[in-house]
């Protein structure tokens, strides 16, 4: 388990950009939730909200980790109306939100503050950010910490980690999103060859070494296939070696 804020949260959640078959994707869901994965990523942008309320109907518990975002437009001139949409269309007041990608970053965490004071959302943080905005963003707000920073992290992009120092020391967890690069991931040479040597599919090899890097990391990959889901959670249960975690680099 990891933690955001005072929640304990599974290893990895299932984030829930570009959904093509919501058929499929409420079905995984489903078997996401029944495997123990209690975190979900959404954003007013994905449009997916009403996919995630139902597959939380069918496994029959709203007790799983929402993680939504809202436009910084929105947040700016209707924030409440923008988070009373999205609680309506998740049938529950989510856990987490987070400006989708900060203008103002100052103003928009002050925004976000509010909501929580309103009952409107548990907690905050941001995504997308730049050492610099964050920094700006942990001044700025008053009454409500940030818990979490949802940023691009994978094998492939590792600009993120340039935040660990900051954001370590203080619990802030970091949501990776496009930990598998859309796929790329699992194309490199390194991953490849551990996957084979462990006889092991090279997605689960990608999330092992996310979670390996720090305690705070939780990969949020998307899927719509059961089986692809299996793999990825094979990865939070992979411990890779030294030497295989030198591979990779
Ligand atoms: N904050 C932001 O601005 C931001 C930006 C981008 C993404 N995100 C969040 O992060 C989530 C993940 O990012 P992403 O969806 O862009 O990319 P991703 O998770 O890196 O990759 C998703 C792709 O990988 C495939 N896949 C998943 N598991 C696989 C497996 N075991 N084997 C082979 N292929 C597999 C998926 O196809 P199948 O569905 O067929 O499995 C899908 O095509 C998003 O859904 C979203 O929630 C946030």
């Amino acid at each position: 388990m990891r933690r955001i804020g005072n929640y304990k949260v599974s290893d990895i959640g299932l984030g829930s950009w570009a959904v093509k078959d919501p058929e499929a994707f409420i079905d995984t869901l489903v078997k996401a939730f029944e495997m123990g994965i209690n975190l979900v990523d959404t954003a007013e942008m994905y449009k997916t909200e009403p996919l995630i309320k139902e597959a939380m109907e069918r496994y029959g518990s709203k007790e799983i980790f929402i993680t939504t975002k809202l436009y910084p437009w929105n947040i700016r001139y209707e924030a409440e109306k923008a988070m009373k949409r999205q609680i309506e269309r998740l049938g529950k007041v989510p856990e987490l939100v987070l400006v989708h990608w900060p203008e103002d970053i100052a103003s928009e965490v002050r925004e976000l503050e509010k909501l929580v004071d309103k009952g409107l959302v548990e907690m905050i943080g941001v995504s997308n950010v730049t050492k610099e905005q964050l920094e700006v963003a942990l001044q700025a707000t008053k009454r409500h910490e940030i818990v979490a920073v949802q940023n691009k992290y994978s094998p492939i992009f590792r600009e993120t980690e340039k935040l660990f120092p900051m954001i370590e020391p203080k619990g802030i967890a970091l949501q990776a999103h496009t930990p598998l690069d859309k796929g790329r991931a699992m194309e490199l040479p390194s991953v490849k060859e551990i996957a084979k040597r462990r006889n092991v599919p090279p997605a689960s090899v990608v999330i092992a070494w996310l979670l390996s890097r720090s305690p705070i990391v939780i990969p949020i990959p998307k899927t719509e296939n059961v089986m692809h889901l299996e793999e990825l959670i094979m990865g939070t249960k992979l411990k890779l070696n030294e030497a295989e975690l030198e591979l990779i680099g």
